[in-house]
């Protein structure tokens, strides 16, 4: 049976290697891969044997990419403002996690999930919390998404005591949830190895976690550096290094590894992130909520060094809005760079393309290219916010635009969002499960 859809758009933005931009044109999908990408004129619509979307007014873009997530974490948004990382952590965020039940953690996943696909996001890298990771598999599969993801691994913790595990269980459990979920669904579900950060972890467990990967290729490493002075101080006492140079000593460094921050890095660290190809995952909302510093992006980008984007965790954001994070890595950087640092372009880029190549996935997604797997975004640019949208489409989607203006949304070929609406999240149960888990939750701290 065929499995052919035609997707005809108003333009499609599609993040190549030229940055072209097709008008009128209609993109031809067979079953999970783009075929081709054809002007209007020449689809014969008749001869067409498969199901013809037809959307005149909307702008089709390449699926978004967030290279740091916690999905664990979105039950708790709002409820640990204003604190800097460490007492973050230390009063908030690891006593929330180490309630986590699978229930609750089910709940904060799908919550996060929806908000991600509803806005456009169609690749995420995952950090999971200490337990019940089997869970955030469970959700990312039903889902759809395109996801890396693993749970996070702790077997120091002086911040929160409780919220740890022991070294030799962390590696055997880390080992058969790569074992049973790499590469599932298709293919789409990939393992990520995710030491929480250097504080929480020993030198054993960041070691031999980095060594399992070699059994599960395509598998990332993933972890947080170089957010906050005061970690980066306790990292020095502690190892007598920088944190980078701590992580490079410790051999974990590399093109499959994905850096959450890097804030505060000195040259000889961002010459050994570069030299290595260690990828920068930037979080502009977080690093600005938790007063953590502001990455100096346009030097990263200048020197060679990948960097890609993510909203971190919701409770350190608040949204998962990749539109957001687009927006904020821009207008951070202007004040100190300059008005021409990080135009809409580039923006854009980190945020498609770039963020396919840190996960070593560009030849399948990040752009709309024939070959590439039908990863597509819909967006409706077309009302009083951006009435002149083509113009300069790349300002209009950076700037102005949010998950509000996302219309509709295909991963692999089939449809998740669909005029606005998420077709596989059962919205009001979410929400009512939601309220329910957290507030029993809430009870168990
Ligand atoms: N460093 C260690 N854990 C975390 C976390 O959950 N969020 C952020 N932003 N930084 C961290
Ligand atoms: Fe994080």
């Amino acid at each position: 049976m065929s499995d052919k859809k035609a997707i005809i758009a108003k333009q499609i933005v599609a993040g190549d290697e030229n940055n072209s931009i097709y008008k009128n044109s209609v993109v031809e999908i067979d079953g999970n891969k783009i075929s081709s990408i054809k002007k209007k004129d020449e689809f014969d619509k008749s001869s067409f044997d498969g199901i013809v979307y037809n959307f005149p007014n909307l702008t089709l873009v390449p699926g978004f990419v967030q290279t740091h997530i916690h999905l664990c974490q979105t039950l708790f948004r709002g409820l640990a403002d204003d604190l800097p990382l460490l007492d973050w952590l230390k009063l908030k965020i690891f006593p929330m996690e180490n309630a986590l039940d699978k229930d609750s953690m089910r709940a904060s996943v799908q919550l996060g999930i929806s908000e991600l696909l509803l806005g456009g996001t169609t690749t995420i890298l995952d950090m999971g919390s200490l337990r019940h990771h089997d869970v955030v598999f469970e959700e990312l599969i039903k889902s759809g998404m395109r996801a890396f993801s693993g749970k996070c691994l702790i077997d120091v913790n002086d911040l929160y005591p409780d919220f740890k595990s022991n070294t030799n269980y962390e590696l055997n459990e880390i080992n058969e949830l790569a074992h049973s979920f790499h590469c599932l669904n298709n293919g789409k579900i990939k393992y990520s190895f995710s030491p929480r950060f250097a504080l929480s972890c020993t030198e054993k467990l960041l070691r031999d976690s980095k060594e399992m990967m070699k059994d599960f290729p395509g598998s990332i490493y993933h972890t947080h550096a170089s957010e906050n002075k005061d970690e980066i101080n306790e990292v020095r006492t502690r190892f007598g290094k920088e944190n980078i140079d701590y992580l490079d000593y410790l051999n974990l460094l590399g093109d499959e590894t994905v850096l959450a921050h890097c804030i505060h890095l000195n040259d000889l660290e961002k010459n050994k992130i570069k030299d290595t190809q260690t990828k920068v995952a930037h979080c502009p909302s977080s690093n600005l909520k938790l007063g953590s510093g502001i990455a100096r992006i346009p030097e990263y980008l200048e020197d060679g060094i990948s960097v890609s984007l993510g909203a971190d965790g919701a409770p350190c954001n608040n949204n998962l809005s990749i539109f957001t994070e687009m927006r904020l890595a821009a207008l951070i950087q202007k004040p100190v760079f300059g008005p021409g640092a990080m135009d809409a372009k580039t923006v854009f880029r980190l945020a498609t393309i770039e963020g396919a190549k840190a996960l070593h996935m560009q030849d399948e997604i990040g752009s709309i290219e024939a070959g590439k797997k039908a990863d597509i975004v819909l967006l409706d640019l077309e009302n009083i916010y951006h009435p002149v949208a083509d113009e300069n489409i790349y300002s209009t989607i950076v700037y102005s635009s949010s998950s509000a203006d996302v219309k509709n949304v295909m991963v692999d070929g089939e449809w998740i969002v669909e005029n606005g609406t998420c077709i596989i999240c059962e919205k009001d149960e979410i929400i009512v499960r939601s309220k329910n888990e957290l507030q029993k939750l809430l009870k168990r701290i």
